[in-house]
């Protein structure tokens, strides 16, 4: 294959180098467009066509249903590596040697201690406060608490920014519940791992120990991993772009996690609960929802199926569901949305609306059964998903400064009035 596209406009002719990714990925690259043609842009809503940047993160092929973490398949990591490793790995390009790991997870614990003055902001919030508000105003916060800003060019120094968010974030995610709930803000323990002690600082009461279950700790480890990167989505382009203006690590990260809220986005698992829970209610029947799936006059949808990228199958989709009957299991639950979530799932598999849209069952249609399962509110779902995703997007936020990436900037076709003089008031 040649390595230049040719765009004709009119009568002239322009050419524009190929870029091939490590995996063959073919992009135009048309950073001189403008400046060749004369002010010619390109439109692409949704960039469903658009690639913002080379990343060396994350490869996801949506038609084979392949993700690779630094080339690491998504499988493998699921069932051999612990969530530190892989956000070690995500974040420094390497999977950790053993001192690595002890030391990282250490310096994790270290700066795991948030300033207490934190709880008033925290007590400041009404109690029906949605959990994704108060951690993306927390995460920000952390900001004003935390004023010295990154040195991005010193490894020093942004290794102890990855560090102080890895050890402060957990905190204000069990905060978040445990306010919620009444319960006293407390701290975990420095001799657990770090997903024990995520469970430990969410659920333990005041008035009894807290006991581990390592189902529980595997299937989260799991989640977590799951959901670690995604390459360019909705909230990570969001990080990366607000991070772009060289805005801090605590700021771009508050702007992702109101990115990620959104119900077509992270907070699809909380979205998927109240959808099945509203099924229920109805008297459980699925064909009436699978209708108004179909129908183009009903604003409803299936949530939990279909996905942007992935057209063939969701391969984190798969693993989780493995999950979820293993923790179900375990707690012996015997619950009716899980049936109604079969049921939905066969339907659709089988339905030809389903099937020639590429819809299947996304990642976010399981995890919210085994939250659920575990004693997670709902409304704490998406929380979950930033908790896991927070490494993907640090790394993401890390590679972007290091690569001294431009200004996220994009263009515009203009589409409105040409000029008009100013009116009066009198003569509008
Ligand atoms: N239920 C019913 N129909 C759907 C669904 C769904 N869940 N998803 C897509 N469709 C239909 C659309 O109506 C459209 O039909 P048409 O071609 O007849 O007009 C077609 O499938 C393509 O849909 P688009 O919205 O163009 O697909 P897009 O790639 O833009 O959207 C998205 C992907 C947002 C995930 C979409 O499938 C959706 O809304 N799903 C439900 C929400 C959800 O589960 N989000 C979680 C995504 S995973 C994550 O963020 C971790």
């Amino acid at each position: 294959m040649s390595d230049i596209a040719k765009l004709q406009i009119g009568d002239n002719q322009y050419e524009f180098p190929l870029i091939t990714g490590t995996e063959n990925e073919v992009a135009i690259d048309i950073k001189t467009l403008r400046g060749a043609t004369g002010g010619v842009t390109t439109i692409d809503p949704g960039y469903k066509n658009t690639g913002s940047c080379q990343s060396a993160i994350t490869f996801l092929n949506g038609e084979e249903g392949i993700l690779r973490y630094r080339g690491y398949s998504i499988e493998e990591l699921a069932e051999k590596a612990d969530f530190l490793e892989v956000a070690y790995a995500l974040i420094f390009g390497e999977l950790p040697t053993k001192e690595q790991l002890e030391k990282f997870h250490s310096d994790i614990k270290d700066k795991s201690i948030v300033d207490d003055d934190i709880k008033k902001i925290i007590d400041a919030f009404p109690k029906n406060a949605h959990p994704m508000g108060v951690l993306s105003s927390l995460t920000s916060a952390l900001t004003a608490f935390n004023p010295s800003s990154v040195n991005v060019d010193s490894e020093e120094d942004m290794y102890n920014s990855v560090v102080k968010i890895l050890g402060k974030f957990p905190v204000l995610v069990a905060w978040t519940m445990r306010k919620k709930q009444g319960l006293p803000l407390n701290y975990g323990s420095k001799s657990l791992g770090y997903v024990e002690n995520v469970l430990k600082m969410m659920f333990e009461q005041p008035n009894e120990e807290y006991v581990q279950n390592e189902v529980l700790v595997n299937a989260l480890d799991k989640l977590l991993i799951l959901h670690a990167d995604h390459e360019q989505n909705c909230s990570t382009s969001t990080v990366r772009i607000v991070g772009s203006s060289h805005a801090g690590l605590f700021a771009s990260l508050s702007a992702g996690i109101s990115a990620l809220w959104g119900p077509l986005h992270g907070g699809a698992n909380q979205a998927v609960l109240e959808m099945l829970e509203a099924i229920k209610e109805d008297g459980g029947d699925t064909k009436k929802y699978m209708a108004k799936a179909k129908d183009k006059n009903d604003p409803f949808r299936l949530m939990g199926f279909g996905h942007r990228v992935y057209k063939n199958f969701d391969p984190r989709a798969k693993i989780i569901k493995v999950a979820a009957d293993e923790v179900l299991k375990e707690l012996g639950v015997n619950d009716p949305i899980l049936d109604i979530a079969k049921g939905l799932e066969q339907e659709a598999l089988n339905d030809d609306y389903f099937v020639k849209r590429k819809l299947y069952p996304n990642v976010d249609f399981y995890s919210g059964i085994i939250y659920r399962a575990m004693g997670i509110p709902v409304e704490m779902f998406t929380v979950m998903f930033a908790l896991g995703r927070l490494p993907g997007w640090i790394a993401q936020w890390r590679e972007m400064r290091l690569g001294k990436e431009p200004i996220g900037r994009p263009r515009q076709v203009y589409t409105g009035e040409n000029f008009r003089p100013f009116k009066d008031i009198s003569n509008r």
